[in-house]
Order: C-alpha cells, then sequence, then structure tokens
C-alpha cells in the first residue's frame, strides 16, 4: 500500500483532487418521489452530472446552477389539491429539454393548459405499454407497434394533453403513458423510467441527456470528489468533524475524503466491540494511523459488548443492544475529543430508502439497520454524510480514486452488528472464534477460485443447532455452518451464488476438518426476497 503523506493540522487551501471545471448539471426538480435519487444515479451512469433541488427552492435554480436540462420528479401529492407543487415557469419558457415523470407529467399537463383528474384505477407496479409514434425519448430502444414493460405508481392521471402535445405510448389504464412535444423538447411519462422495474428506463434517461440535451457524458468520479471535497469545506467551516469507523469501505471512504476536505480537523473512531472477523481491527487500525495518518481513537470495548450481549437470541434485541451499546461508548469517546460540531458518517443511499416502501406509504421496519443514529440530536451533532447519494459501486470507484488499494474497496459489505447477527441464538465468545475460523477458511476458498470479485457478500453463520457425525472411530455432535454467497448490485435484492460443486465440496471439507466444533456444512440458496442477506 503507497503512503499517502498528510499534513497535520492543515486546512487545505488548494484543491488536492485538482481543478476540475465545473460539469454541466441536469437539474433534477423533486417533487418529493421516493426514488428521486435514482434519477440522480441513472443519469450519473451516463456521465452526466446531476443536483437535484425540492420544487420549493427552484425558482432560482436556472441562475444558480445553469443547468442544460431539467428532470422532473414523480411525486405523492395529488395535482388536483389545492396548494400542490408545481414546477417554476421557467422550466417550460427557456427553450430547455424537459423530462416530466408520474407527478411531473401531471404538473406539466396542468402548468401547459392540460387537464389532470382523480378517481381512475390506479396503477402501481408493472404495467406493458404499446408505442404509438417515434420519439427521441425511446430512438433506438423501443419500436413502434410493439409492447415494453414499465413500472407504474400512480392515482390520478391526464385526460387532455396541452397543446403541441402528442401521445406517443398508451396502457391499459394510462392512454398517455408517453406523451411530447418533441418540437419544444418536453418529454412526460406516466411511468417511473428511473427504477429498475422499467428494464429499458436507463436507456430513455441516457437517450434524454446524450442526445436530446446533447451533454458529452465525460463526467466522473474525479468531478464527483472535487465537489464534494468543496461541499464539505462550506458544510464544515472551521469546525471539527467526528467519524465512526467500521472497519468498512463506507466509512473509510467517507473518512479519507472528509479527512482530504479538512485535514486534522477530522477526528475518527474505531469502537471495535468484539464482532469484527479475523485480523479486521488490526487491518482499520492500520490502514488509518499509518497509511493515511489519520487522527484514529481505537476503542477496545470487546468484553463490554459480549457481555452485554449474553443469553439474548431475539435478533432486534441483539441489534438494539448492540445499538444502544455503541452509542454510549461512542459518545463517551467523542466527548474526550471534544468540541466537535458533526459526525461524520458514511451513509449510502439504500440505506436511505430501504426502510420506506416504494410508493411512499407507511414505511415498514425489516431490521433496524445499525448506525449512530440517536447520537447526533443526544450530543448536538450536525451530520456530515457525503456518500448519501452514492450506491457501493460507486463509493467503490471513490474510494480507487482516492487511492485506496483495490484489497481494500474490493471488500464484501459487513454489517455493523457484525457477527452477532450471524449467529442465531446467545452469542459466546466460544461460537465467536468458531465462527472467525470457519468464516476465514470459506473467504480464503472463495479468493482461491477467483470468485470473491464476483460475489456482493460471502459469509459464514454459525447455527444453533447440533448434529451428529463421525471423524475418525468416534462420533461427533458439533455446530452446524451455514455458508452464504450471493450476488446482487445494490443488497436490496439479491440471487445466491451458483458455487462449481467442488468448490463448495473444498470449502466444506476445509471448514468441518480446521474447525473444532463444527461437523457439518450447509449451503444457503434463499434469494431477496423472500430471503435476506443476512441471517438476522
Ligand atoms: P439484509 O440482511 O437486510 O442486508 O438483506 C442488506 C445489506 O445490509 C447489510 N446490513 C447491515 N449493514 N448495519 C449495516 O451497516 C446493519 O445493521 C446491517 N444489517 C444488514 C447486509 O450485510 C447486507 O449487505
Amino acid at each position: 500500500m503507497t503512503k499517502t503523506p498528510r499534513t497535520a493540522k492543515a486546512q487545505p487551501t488548494s484543491d488536492p483532487a485538482g481543478a476540475v471545471a465545473p460539469p454541466d448539471t441536469v437539474l433534477i426538480i423533486d417533487f418529493g418521489s421516493q426514488v428521486t435519487q435514482l434519477i440522480a444515479r441513472r443519469v450519473r451512469e451516463h456521465g452526466v452530472h446531476s443536483e437535484i433541488v425540492p420544487y420549493n427552492k427552484a425558482a432560482d435554480a436556472r441562475e444558480r446552477l445553469n443547468p442544460k436540462a431539467v428532470i422532473l420528479s414523480g411525486g405523492p401529492a395529488s395535482v388536483s389539491a389545492a396548494g400542490s407543487p408545481r414546477a417554476p415557469d421557467w422550466v417550460f419558457t427557456s427553450g430547455l429539454p424537459v423530462l416530466a415523470i408520474c407527478y411531473g407529467q401531471q404538473t406539466t399537463a396542468v402548468q401547459l393548459g392540460g387537464v389532470v383528474e382523480g378517481g381512475h384505477a390506479a396503477e402501481f407496479g408493472r404495467a406493458d405499454i404499446e408505442i404509438l409514434e417515434k420519439s427521441a425519448l425511446f430512438d433506438g430502444v423501443w419500436d413502434v407497434g410493439k409492447r415494453y414493460p414499465v413500472w407504474m405508481s400512480h392515482g390520478d392521471r391526464v385526460t387532455k394533453l396541452p397543446d403541441g402535445f402528442t401521445v406517443k405510448a398508451t396502457s391499459e389504464n394510462a392512454p398517455f403513458a408517453i406523451a411530447s412535444d418533441e418540437k419544444r423538447r418536453i418529454y412526460t411519462t406516466m411511468f417511473h423510467p428511473e427504477v429498475v422495474h422499467t428494464p429499458d428506463g436507463a436507456k430513455l434517461l441516457g437517450n434524454f441527456v446524450r442526445a436530446i440535451a446533447g451533454l458529452p457524458g465525460d463526467w466522473t468520479m474525479k468531478h464527483f470528489r472535487s465537489a464534494e471535497i468543496a461541499r464539505i469545506r462550506a458544510q464544515v467551516g472551521a469546525s471539527k468533524v467526528i467519524c465512526g469507523l467500521s472497519g468498512g469501505v463506507d466509512s473509510t471512504v467517507a473518512a479519507v475524503l472528509i479527512h482530504e476536505a479538512i485535514g486534522d480537523q477530522l477526528t475518527c473512531i474505531y469502537v471495535d466491540h468484539g464482532l469484527m472477523r479475523a485480523n479486521e481491527s488490526e487491518e482499520v487500525v492500520s490502514l488509518f494511523r499509518g497509511a493515511y495518518n489519520i487522527p484514529l481513537v481505537h476503542v477496545d470495548a470487546r468484553q463490554k459488548f459480549v457481555g452485554a450481549l449474553a443469553g439474548i437470541t431475539d435478533p432486534e434485541h441483539k441489534r438494539k443492544t448492540i445499538g444502544a451499546l455503541f452509542i454510549e461508548v461512542f459518545e463517551a469517546e467523542a466527548k474526550k475529543v471534544g468540541g466537535a460540531a458533526f459526525l461524520a458518517q458514511g451513509t449510502l443511499y439504500p440505506d436511505v430508502i430501504e426502510s420506506v416502501s416504494f410508493s411512499g406509504g407507511p414505511s415498514v421496519t425489516i431490521k433496524s439497520h445499525h448506525n449512530v443514529g440517536g447520537l447526533p440530536d443526544r450530543m448536538n451533532l450536525k451530520l456530515v454524510e457525503p456518500l448519501r447519494e452514492l450506491f457501493k459501486d460507486e463509493v467503490r470507484a471513490l474510494g480507487r480514486e482516492l487511492g485506496l488499494p483495490q484489497a481494500f474497496v474490493g471488500r464484501h459489505p459487513f454489517p455493523g452488528p457484525g457477527l452477532a447477527i450471524r449467529i442465531p441464538g446467545a452469542i459466546t465468545e466460544e461460537k465467536l472464534a468458531i465462527l472467525r475460523k470457519a468464516d476465514a477458511i470459506y473467504l480464503d476458498e472463495i479468493r482461491k477460485a477467483g470468485l470473491y470479485d464476483t460475489i456482493w457478500q460471502a459469509f459464514a453463520v454459525l447455527l444453533p443447532v447440533r448434529t451428529v457425525g463421525v471423524m475418525g472411530d468416534g462420533r461427533t455432535y458439533d455446530h452446524v455452518c451455514g455458508l452464504r454467497a450471493v450476488t446482487s448490485t445494490d443488497g436490496m435484492t439479491a440471487d445466491y451464488f451458483p458455487f462449481p460443486h467442488d468448490v463448495l465440496g473444498r470449502m466444506a471439507t476445509r471448514i468441518i476438518n480446521e474447525v473444532p466444533g463444527i461437523n457439518r456444512v450447509v449451503y444457503d440458496v434463499t434469494s431477496k426476497p423472500p430471503g435476506t442477506i443476512e441471517w438476522e
């Protein structure tokens, strides 16, 4: 690993990422849809920069951001309700290309003289649309006369189009599934092109930002790094920031980026809860202190956590116990640092959306994810979350851009509560030690088979079940080890990984031979949904 020199106490005056010209921007006006950030991601995938601005702060966005195109998001409101949100008039008079999605379509219709009505059959989920006429929006993607799957989510619908608009596609419940004014370059869809459930949606967004708006597609993580550094400096000023490190890619990338922005105004706190994998704590400490010279407080709280977890078997109870204790320990250490005004977190976009339902209805807690939630209020800290808009693969790209070694940025995700949620039933030091050994062998075999980077996440689970076996001449009565490996793009859905049988066989043999306490290995072939990735 190369050592990156850092100047102690330095408040950088020049931009270490190098001066980068401001990128051409697509303005995304947000009407409150749960998936607005996905629009930003899809636009980024085409190498185009975007800024999300809430509809009520969009009036002066044209002067501020000089956008080259505008996208109007979906949203939960009904355009016929009094006081419902509207796009600023300049959106339609500026001559800029506009893509209006779902609620965006409805407000566009109303603002340009069309009619929207409620009371029609609501459409949620998959629908098939039929293409009636050509449009630049789906040029080269969809053909006239054919049908394609899309994802709808709406109650109201447009019943009369504004002058200049024609219908390009319909569905059973959406007569204006796509309507556009090709001359004015205003395109409207009743469905959501930004979600993966509209399989060709990303291509439509690509057509919009590249072919229609004519943007070059040269925006990269180098730009993100430089823009985010400027944003962090503006947000934080001369204040101190503390950052909780988990040893994972996200908090590490966040910390390295923030350190690049504000130098030693940042202090990282690593709470070793004793639920880490083999050698993990040592690696974190040497990466931060050795390679990056970032101020790091290393708290050995292993006994405290394992003690507090004694006898707890319910998964939510475990998670809550770890979360509460983590906050307690972290708070005590943070107070010792003294004077911090900000708490940095490696929150990713899926962390933000996973607990809310797609349609914007009441949220459902599947698992209470562990983070330092609750702390910011208690300690009166403001949040710095530089990765909030990014998905895991983008964080990895940013990590590489920041010079982190591939072996580190390519690491599989690891949950905050660590091995505690991979030992169903009560946690003991003995079980943790058994699991660490089995997990290390499993990952070693995956690496040897050259499969580590094709897998999203792989780990061993120690089951609270004993089974009978025979070793040598003796009877054994030991634990079952479950192996889990999944492919995924964002952790929100996943498929089990189809290991070749010989690889599975080798893993099982080694674990049973080399780990006392395990005499049987099983492989988990559940996808998500209906399973989750972790077992608890
Ligand atoms: P599930 O098990 O919900 O996991 O399918 C989805 C992804 O999230 C990780 N995970 C967590 N990450 N704190 C975290 O930081 C947590 O409490 C937590 N629980 C699950 C899991 O490893 C997978 O990558």
